[in-house]
């Protein structure tokens, strides 16, 4: 039976069960054919993080990378069309591109999404090295970022955690039991809609008596300021220095927002995505064209949260997968070429999983790779469920 005939036999009471069952899918076969049937399913998918050809006219080892032009807009917004269907109100896509299509590609997903629902284009810094044999190196792609519906993705969106060099400005210097804080500056600039309430003399713990700064008042009232103090909200160091305020991070919005310059120092490289798969598959030849996995860890982060599930049409070597896998989401993912399935995307989430077996030993999620009775019937798909241990 052919993958088509064995899609078609998937009808979508089936498909519900993958999402009821929160079974995630790696499949081999074409994209499409998953998404003919998945965009009768109520809108379950969170993130489509795709990875299609750039159509730079070249023939990799793993799969073909040339096709006219407008067969590949054509393909291109069939697929994007259907991904649309199944995305969640609150989801969005992502796709990888270079300069080879990037024009094309915007106009296509301004078409399906909508200009107004286009929220950015990413810059990824994939090479830190220079190629002296180009006229210009390019050492960048782009991640275009479309929301299905931009203000509601807007409320769900996260910010990227903290850097440490961010964390470290929080220090617990009187042993709050509300935990680190920083300080803030406690008066503001005198402009309109200040009251009169907000310039006083305030008597510090030393004797001393002090005011704002000419052109400045206090943020608070006296009274609202005397609440704080009674909270151990303001600090005034030794008691003789100007009082500030205390911003404690259990209480601050402390992430930040994501911006669209991702330098392969913070996300990685095309050399380090091969070089960790060369580390996870010495043998084999290598997969040209992986992305690496701290680049789509920030991508999924900041579009899902755990549980949510994640979509990459075009597997290659599984680092979607394979990455939402680590975060805890659930993923579908197609393939059609079959060696590089069988070589790269099935075997990296069969790593990845069993690696993780181990390691949650003590965390108590527990992943099994199993044969869903529903699955069973279709030979070549294979599915991942979860349990708790
Ligand atoms: C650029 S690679 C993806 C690389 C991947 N992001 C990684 O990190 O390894 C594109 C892959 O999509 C596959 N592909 C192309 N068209 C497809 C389709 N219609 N359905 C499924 N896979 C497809 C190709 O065979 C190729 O392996």
């Amino acid at each position: 039976m052919k993958i088509s005939d064995e899609m078609k036999a998937l009808n979508i009471h089936e498909v519900n069960k993958i999402f009821e069952g929160e079974l995630s899918l790696a499949m081999h076969g074409n994209g499409q054919e998953l998404l003919s049937v998945l965009k009768e399913s109520n809108n379950k998918v969170k993130m489509a993080l795709i990875d299609p050809p750039y159509n730079r006219r070249t023939k990799f080892h793993h799969y073909n990378d040339s096709m006219c032009r407008d067969k590949w807009v054509d393909t291109l917004e069939t697929h994007c069309r259907l991904l649309r269907d199944c995305l969640h109100e609150d989801g969005s896509l992502w796709m990888h591109i270079d300069d080879a299509e990037m024009i094309r590609a915007r106009i296509t997903l301004d078409r399906i999404f909508g200009e107004k629902n286009f929220v950015a284009s990413i810059v990824w810094q994939k090479s830190l090295s220079r190629d002296n044999r180009t006229l210009i190196s390019a050492t960048h792609e782009y991640i275009l970022v479309y929301a299905k519906d931009k203000a509601l993705w807007k409320q769900t969106r996260n910010k990227l955690p903290p850097t440490e060099e961010q964390l470290s400005r929080y220090k617990n210097k009187d042993n709050d039991p509300r935990g680190p804080w920083t300080s803030g500056d406690l008066t503001a600039k005198a402009g309109p809609g200040r009251r009169a309430s907000q310039f006083y003399d305030l008597q510090l713990p030393s004797g001393r008596i002090v005011r704002p700064a000419t052109g400045t008042a206090w943020r608070y009232t006296k009274d609202r300021l005397d609440e704080m103090i009674a909270d151990n909200r303001i600090y005034f160091g030794s008691g003789d220095s100007m009082p500030r305020l205390k911003r404690f991070l259990c209480e601050v919005d402390a992430g930040l927002v994501p911006n669209t310059w991702w330098s392969g120092e913070e996300v990685g490289t095309a050399d380090s995505a091969k070089k960790h798969l060369k580390s996870i598959f010495p043998e084999l030849t290598p997969f040209e064209t992986p992305k690496p996995e701290e680049l789509v860890k920030r991508a999924i982060r900041i579009a899902t949260n755990e549980n949510d599930y994640v979509i990459d049409i075009y597997g290659g070597s599984g680092t979607t997968a394979a990455v939402a896998e680590k975060l805890n989401r659930r993923w579908l993912t197609t393939e059609k070429e079959e060696r590089t399935f069988y070589e790269f995307t099935l075997p990296r989430i069969k790593y990845v999983t069993n690696n993780r077996s181990i390691e949650s030993q003590s965390s108590r999620r527990f992943v099994t790779l199993c044969e869903h009775a529903l699955i069973k019937k279709l030979v070549k798909l294979y599915a991942l469920t979860r349990s708790n241990f």
